[in-house]
């Protein structure tokens, strides 16, 4: 198989190649796409060091896929002629994730959408993910009707820049030095941000409003309600959410907790609380402090951690080319 990544140089980018690897993705050509920053930069890829490129005209040509893992504006430039060169795109990005004629994916909750695309496949927003992966299994049982969700967001989700000023900020704290905050609008270092993204008409974020829109699109929720709060935490790079929800059906907590036996990709934590040290840097989504919910009828509250970067967007991402080569 015949693969570019375009941000191949981003943390989402530099793990999507780890995730290749990883996953054993049967890859005969990998090219790699950046900034003209970047030009002239090696990556280690399958053992052996690959330049970077920068995009120009038909460089996408003969691919069999494309990962984006630039900003919106990137994704919405390059996208046509990725398209055209007869490569599918699995574009990290929101440009596309609403666009009803393209699929938004989580490959063990709705992988068969994948295969109904025209070109382009949407990875979602790396919190609703998350979130999605832990709240599935119980949706399963019942549609879900009503859902409250807290996230608490680590610094990957900004890129490369956001883990580096966390570095920097608690740096500079320690010797004294002054910093201005550039990535985030305050210092996040020993610090909690609760706005990411800006504020929509309805006095939510657009980070929040994900939740909902991208939730209803994966798990075939048209009716979902979701009042989100996202918020930024100095953590490097797994998020944490904790959700209330009520779904049609009133549920023992027996059902829930038996809801996520087979259920691939997730995992109940034997001690009942996962945290987002213990669960960064690997693909699982990890479940814990199931309980029944005190405010929503036949409710339940929980709480949930999983990789930023990975699960929440390049392994995703690459998944979504293993389930369809599959
Ligand atoms: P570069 O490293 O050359 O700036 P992150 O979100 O972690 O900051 O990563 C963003 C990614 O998007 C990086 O790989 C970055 O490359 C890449 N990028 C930025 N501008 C462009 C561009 N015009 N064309 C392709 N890739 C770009």
């Amino acid at each position: 198989m015949k693969i570019g990544i375009v941000g191949a140089t981003g943390a989402v980018g530099r793990q999507m190649i780890k995730s290749l690897e990883e996953r054993k993705i049967d890859v005969s050509e990998l090219r790699l796409f950046a900034s003209p920053r970047s030009l002239g930069t090696k990556i280690n890829c399958f053992g052996e060091d690959v330049g970077v490129q920068v995009v120009e005209d038909g460089c996408f040509k003969g691919l069999d896929y494309v990962l984006g893992a630039v900003e919106a504006d990137l994704s919405e430039k390059y996208a046509a002629d990725i398209v055209k060169s007869g490569a599918v795109f699995v574009d990290n990005s929101k440009a596309f994730r609403m666009d009803p004629n393209v699929p938004l994916v989580v490959p063990e909750i709705n992988g068969e959408d994948a295969k109904h695309n025209n070109g382009i496949i949407s990875n979602p927003n790396c919190s609703t993910i998350i979130t999605c992966m832990a709240v599935y299994p119980i949706a399963k049982l019942s549609p879900i009707k009503k859902m409250i969700a807290s996230t608490y967001q680590a610094v990957s989700g900004a890129g490369m820049h956001g883990i580096t000023e966390l570095e920097e900020e608690i740096a500079a704290l320690a010797e004294g030095r002054d910093f201005t905050p550039k990535t985030f609008t305050k210092q996040i270092a020993y610090n909690c941000i609760p706005l990411i993204s800006s504020l929509t008409e309805n006095g939510y974020s657009g980070e929040e409003m994900k939740m909902q829109n991208e939730g209803r699109k994966i798990m075939h929720l048209p009716d979902l309600n979701v009042t989100c709060t996202c918020v930024r935490v100095p953590v490097f790079r797994s998020h944490a959410i904790s959700v209330s929800l009520q779904c049609e059906d009133p549920l023992t907590l027996d059902e829930v907790f038996n809801a996520y036996k087979d259920f691939p990709g997730v995992k109940l934590t034997e001690d009942g609380f996962p945290t987002p040290l213990e669960t960064s840097d690997q693909d699982t989504v990890f479940v814990g402090r199931i309980r029944k919910d005190l405010v929503f009828d036949g409710g339940v509250a929980l709480w949930c951690c999983g990789d930023q970067i990975r699960k929440g967007a390049a392994s995703n991402a690459v998944q979504i080319i293993e389930y369809l080569t599959k």
